[in-house]
């Protein structure tokens, strides 16, 4: 029987539905993950020949269907999946740990409801603002080319549709449910006996503000900046090798981390992708675990943690 030494500070390779049941009860005091909303920022080109195709070293969730041509029950195969992985989150996690999970604005209700029946109380809902990212809706000249018409029915309903696309507007942010495990007792009785439960409000964005449930990375200029912005990545935190297609950024994670954990905590990433979380938990003073089904992605999150300098590192005062 493993221990909790066996997993703390670890990577490992597996699917999470796989490795989960095997951790102890109650030891890790946050999870900050970011799951495989299916996404894998293949959009709607999830054919499992596609995701050959684009990503040929990538592994998927086993326990999705592919095929990622929208569909509304999408949602729900997504909820039964991650119900499953949020019974295990709830056991994992000691009482009054936070629970911190990106997600997708179209799923976003589906990971909440399977959050909450898992058993965890939802406490806050964060939004993660950006402003880089593709539009992902598609025209329909290429439709209309197949229609059994004249060229010049063609080209009148291309004319007619010009600019009418499929119903996907520019995404820019992302949802971050903030959910908490039920505590013992009071609020100050569970912190005591379990170091966690509440936040620490000295932890402050912008310039010296009261945390807030917006944040952002990018300047959005001055009013924005001084009330949610926390650093802005750079290449060098990503590491230039780092080909993962979903990198969040380092000061996001540490941010959530410094939030609702003490230093030396745990703070269990299930879905680790090339290791963000476990290198947030490392340069804050905390411990990681971390999990991921692709071997490629826990090779980058290794040797991102390898090296990533301990001079960088700014270790909270105990
Ligand atoms: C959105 S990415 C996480 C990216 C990560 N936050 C980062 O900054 O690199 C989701 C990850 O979940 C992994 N994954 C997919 N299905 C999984 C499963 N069943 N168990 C564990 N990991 C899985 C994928 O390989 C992918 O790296």
């Amino acid at each position: 029987m493993k221990t909790i030494h066996d997993w703390v500070d670890q990577l490992i390779c597996g699917d999470a539905l796989q490795v989960l049941p095997e951790m102890p009860s109650e030891f890790v005091d946050a999870v900050v993950t970011d799951p495989p909303y299916f996404l894998d920022k293949l959009d709607n080109q999830w054919s499992l020949e596609q995701v050959e195709k684009r990503l040929p070293s990538q592994r998927v969730i086993t326990h999705l269907p592919p095929g990622m041509k929208f569909d509304p029950n999408q949602g729900r195969e997504f909820y039964r999946w991650f119900l499953k992985v949020a019974q295990e989150l709830l056991r994992i996690l000691k009482p009054g740990g936070f629970f911190f999970c990106f997600s997708s604005p179209r799923l976003y209700h589906r990971l909440t409801a399977a959050v909450e029946d898992a058993g965890f109380w939802i406490r806050d809902s964060f939004i993660w603002l950006y402003l880089q990212n593709q539009p992902k809706a598609m025209g329909l000249d290429h439709f209309i080319e197949r229609l059994p018409v004249s060229e010049a029915v063609k080209q009148q309903l291309k004319a007619k549709l010009r600019g009418w696309k499929t119903p996907q507007v520019k995404s820019c942010y992302e949802p971050i449910v903030v959910a908490q495990k039920p505590y013992e007792g009071t609020l100050l009785e569970n912190m005591l006996k379990h170091q966690v439960g509440l936040f620490n409000t000295e932890v402050r964005i912008g310039s010296n503000m009261y945390p807030a449930n917006v944040l952002i990375v990018d300047s959005f200029g001055a009013m924005l900046d001084r009330y949610f912005l926390v650093p802005k990545p750079d290449v060098q935190e990503k590491g230039a090798y780092n080909t993962h297609p979903s990198v969040k950024p380092v000061a996001l994670c540490e941010h959530l981390i410094r939030l609702s954990t003490l230093p030396q905590a745990i703070v269990l990433d299930p879905f680790i992708g090339s290791g963000t979380t476990a290198i947030a938990a490392r340069s804050t003073g905390r411990h990681f675990i971390g999990v991921d089904i692709n071997p490629e992605y826990i090779a980058i999150a290794q040797r991102r943690l390898s090296e990533w300098s301990p001079s960088l590192f700014q270790e909270d005062a105990p």
